[in-house]
């Protein structure tokens, strides 16, 4: 019985048809995406705090309302996607019990420390830049409502690439010790932002199976190079340099050749021994913990308008 369903389920994923949280699904089709939504809303909650941590020392008004926007859109982003995971049957509460007791994943990226404005532009320009590569493809996930959360997402995404750009681009036309400290934050930034696209494909666990289901249309070493390819000329007419001594143009093959990503690094970012992963954690349980008034007051208020309207 199970296999005539799961057959004609993959007939409507190659039929490029949207599946709907009523439809029937295998379950390990849900589970991967429950896994996958709710890590990626995760990441989107957590990225809040590198970034936020500038709001109230951005250099002028302008980069202030900017950075502003930027970090509440990754709220926003976060609402959507938690909203998308619950359309299969978990509860926001229970996804974010895994993140505060450290089971569920968020982006390596959030570990590492925003040590000065600069660290702005390049999250901006890097981390934004990596997300859109790797979320435009997700727009067409065969799950209707994570591909409809994408679409409102990267054209938010693509406001905080090019502010951050700019960004970049003002401070390495500014000052000698401006554009210094753009070249630092690129230095500390650029391999941190290729692991965000994940293990290569001979060590990737759930590529295999989630192409398949259409779920990932291109592999985490297609997009990366994708995103290598795009930035690499953005840096240069920056007037920056890469930290990549192998870095170099392959004329026959169209494409920029990197040196080898420490995946040494990206273990122990990912297992939790990155630069900031517990303060990460620790601040986001502090919110919790801080925010449960707000959350009993909703619900108390809820529950009244429910029995004066049953009354
Ligand atoms: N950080 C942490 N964990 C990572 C990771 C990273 N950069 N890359 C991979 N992993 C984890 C995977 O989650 C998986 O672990 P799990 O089984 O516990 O979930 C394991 O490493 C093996 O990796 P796979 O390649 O097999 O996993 P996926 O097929 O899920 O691919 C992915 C990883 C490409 C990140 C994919 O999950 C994905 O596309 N997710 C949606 C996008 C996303 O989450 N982006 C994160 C950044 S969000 C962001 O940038 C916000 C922006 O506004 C700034």
């Amino acid at each position: 019985e199970d296999s005539v369903l799961e057959a004609r389920f993959q007939a409507r994923i190659d039929a490029e048809e949207k599946i709907e949280p009523n439809d029937w699904m295998p379950a390990a089709y849900r589970r991967t995406l429950v896994r996958q939504i709710s890590q990626h809303a995760h990441s989107e909650i957590i990225g809040m705090q590198p970034e936020g941590n500038w709001i109230t020392r951005a250099p002028s008004l302008r980069r202030k309302a900017a950075l502003l926007a930027k970090v509440q859109d990754e709220g926003g982003h976060g609402m959507y996607l938690y909203a998308a995971a619950e359309t299969l049957g978990v509860s926001r509460e229970e996804l974010v019990e895994q993140l505060l007791s450290g089971k569920a994943k968020y982006s390596s990226i959030f570990n590492y420390p925003t040590l000065n404005w600069a660290d702005i532009g390049a999250i901006g320009w890097l981390v934004d830049g990596a997300a859109i590569m790797n979320q435009i493809p997700l727009c067409r996930c065969s799950y209707g409502p994570y591909a409809r959360a994408m679409i409102r997402v990267c054209k938010e995404e693509s406001f905080h690439q090019r502010q951050g750009y700019e960004l970049m681009l003002t401070l390495c036309r500014g000052t000698p010790e401006q554009k210094a400290m753009a070249q630092d934050a690129l230095n500390r930034w650029w391999w941190p932002s290729l692991m965000m696209f994940g293990p290569s494909d001979t060590e990737s666990v759930h590529s295999g199976q989630t192409m398949v289901w259409k779920i990932k249309r291109f592999s985490n070493d297609e997009l990366r190079q994708k995103f290598i390819d795009a930035t690499v000329p953005q840096g240069h007419f920056l007037g920056l340099t890469f930290p990549d001594p192998d870095l170099a143009f392959n004329e026959t093959t169209g494409h920029w050749e990197h040196g080898e990503i420490d995946w040494s690094e990206f273990a122990r970012v990912v297992a939790g021994d990155g630069p900031c992963n517990r303060q990460r954690l620790a601040a986001k349980r502090k919110a919790e913990a801080d925010g449960a008034w707000v959350r009993e007051a909703a619900l108390a208020h809820a529950d009244k308008r429910r029995q004066r309207q049953a009354a």
